[in-house]
């Protein structure tokens, strides 16, 4: 049985609906209703939606052999897995943002409020840039505009979050999309069967540009 961790929501139902065109399909999970786990034992596949920041968590502690999850968990957490393939979904950018007219003049400490703490951090040791971290765990859009930070470091799909708020990008930090991952021991253990997911989505993907 190949054990996959999806991550709940829109970007899980579509990463699905290429596991099932790769052969791997598992009717009763389309089926509405809460249940989390989904088998078909014809195709040897396990499903189950976990959530989406959790699914490295599954998939390096080997609950999952597989699973898919954001660029921006893989760079945060460094999970011990392999990356196998950018699906190319869930497409975003992780950046600095703050008020449209803001500009560090490198005087004082930069005060930055993220989620991503180590993601922040490295951007701007790279940098060389002293900072001070405010962790939040969401709707970081509102710290720059409380004056609990100068700028904030998040995720930016389509942006409206932030021009709704009256903030701007900054600064690009880094592309973001889904990636397919793989528990390291299951990838040689059942590296068969999850090499065969991992052409099918490839062709499914490049079929896609
Ligand atoms: C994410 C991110 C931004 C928003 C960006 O938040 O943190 O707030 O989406 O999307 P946009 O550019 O399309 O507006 P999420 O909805 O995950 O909630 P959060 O506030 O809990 O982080």
């Amino acid at each position: 049985m190949l054990n996959v961790a999806l991550p709940k929501g829109r970007l899980g139902d579509k990463v699905y609906a290429m596991f099932e065109k790769a052969g791997f399909e598992c009717p009763a999970i389309r089926e509405p209703g809460r249940k989390l786990i989904f088998e078909n034992e014809e195709k040897g596949v396990r499903y189950f939606w976990v959530k989406p920041s959790d699914v490295a968590i599954y998939v390096e502690r080997g609950a999952a052999d597989i699973g898919v999850a954001g660029k921006d968990i893989l760079l945060e957490y460094r999970p011990d897995v392999y990356e196998l393939l950018d699906l190319e979904l869930g497409k975003c950018r992780m950046a600095v943002a703050g008020p449209r007219d803001f500009h560090d003049d490198g005087a004082r400490t930069l005060r930055v409020a993220t989620k991503f703490v180590n993601i922040a951090s490295e951007y701007y040791a790279g940098l060389g840039r002293e900072i001070d971290i405010i962790q939040l765990n969401g709707s970081i859009e509102i710290a720059p505009i409380l004056g609990l930070s100068d700028v904030i470091v998040d995720i930016v799909e389509t942006g409206s979050t932030l021009k709704e708020n009256d903030l701007a990008v900054l600064e690009t930090i880094v592309p973001i999309s889904a990636r397919l991952i793989a528990n390291k021991s299951a990838f040689q253990f059942k590296g068969t069967q999850i090499r065969q997911i991992q052409s099918s989505l490839k062709a499914q993907v490049e079929k896609r540009d």
